[in-house]
């Protein structure tokens, strides 16, 4: 199981001090998983300092370059530099603030030709979601359409718009008719490789466990669910009974 917190523009330097000292205590558990963190752009540490524990920082978000002029962005220079190779594209958040599929296949390109593990997002809006599953499919088709299937550091996250910071995620039955489209859909690009598929959109601990058991789900994305270091721990033992 993959179990990834994404951290959004949540908790200061001073709050992933306390995370990571919190999951220092369970240290069995996450190894029990292959546990990962995107914490705040600015709060980005080096990787040595995780490197007492099993969890793989990544960033939520980059520029598709090296370095150069463009305010406000971080590229791969910085990231390198941080020992940072885990990296989340096209998160419905990012898309909403301008990151079309143009953009997001630009930085899935350059990142994959650096040989990051990309976590790469999809999902559809409620009014989608209203029209059944095959507009569903549809529409995350166009997500995806350019993402190279082969690409063997490739996890993609299913992620309903409408599901994310809800009070409900996606019901079992909309969860699992989803993946095994999607699997198959995979399968047929690329029928060597099984691409880890997480499910995102209020997992929270009391949840987590029916989540992680449909057939076709490999981990879970999480965002206010895993903002407590407990909570996060609490929902890796779930997927784990
Ligand atoms: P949520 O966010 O768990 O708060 O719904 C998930 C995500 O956006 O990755």
């Amino acid at each position: 199981m993959i179990i990834a917190a994404n951290l959004k523009m949540n908790l200061k330097r001073k709050d992933l001090q306390h995370y990571k000292e919190t999951l220092q205590t369970q240290l069995s558990l996450l190894n029990s998983v292959d546990a990962v963190i995107f914490p705040n752009m600015a709060c980005l540490l080096d990787s040595s300092y995780f490197q007492d524990i099993p969890l793989t920082q990544g960033a939520q978000n980059a520029y598709p370059a090296k370095n150069g002029a463009y305010t406000g962005e971080i590229g791969s220079e910085i990231l390198e530099e941080l020992g940072i190779r885990t990296i989340l594209i096209g998160h419905s958040e990012r898309r909403e603030l301008g990151d079309n599929q143009e953009f997001c296949l630009a930085k899935f390109t350059y990142y994959q030709e650096l040989g990051f593990r990309i976590f790469y997002c999809i999902g559809e809006p409620l009014h989608i979601r209203k029209k059944g599953l095959s507009a569903v499919m549809d529409f995350l088709q166009t997500q995806i359409s350019g993402i190279d299937l082969h690409y063997p550091s490739l996890v993609i996250a299913y992620e309903p718009i409408w599901a994310i910071g809800a009070t409900q995620p996606a019901s079992i039955e909309e969860i699992s008719a989803t993946h095994l489209n999607l699997k198959n859909l995979f399968r047929n690009i690329n029928p060597t490789r099984d691409i880890p598929l997480l499910y995102g959109g209020s997992v929270k601990a009391d949840n987590a466990r029916e989540i992680s058991q449909i057939n076709g789900v490999d981990g879970m994305l999480i965002g206010s669910g895993a903002l407590n270091p407990q909570n996060f721990l609490h929902i890796i033992k779930e997927t784990l009974e």
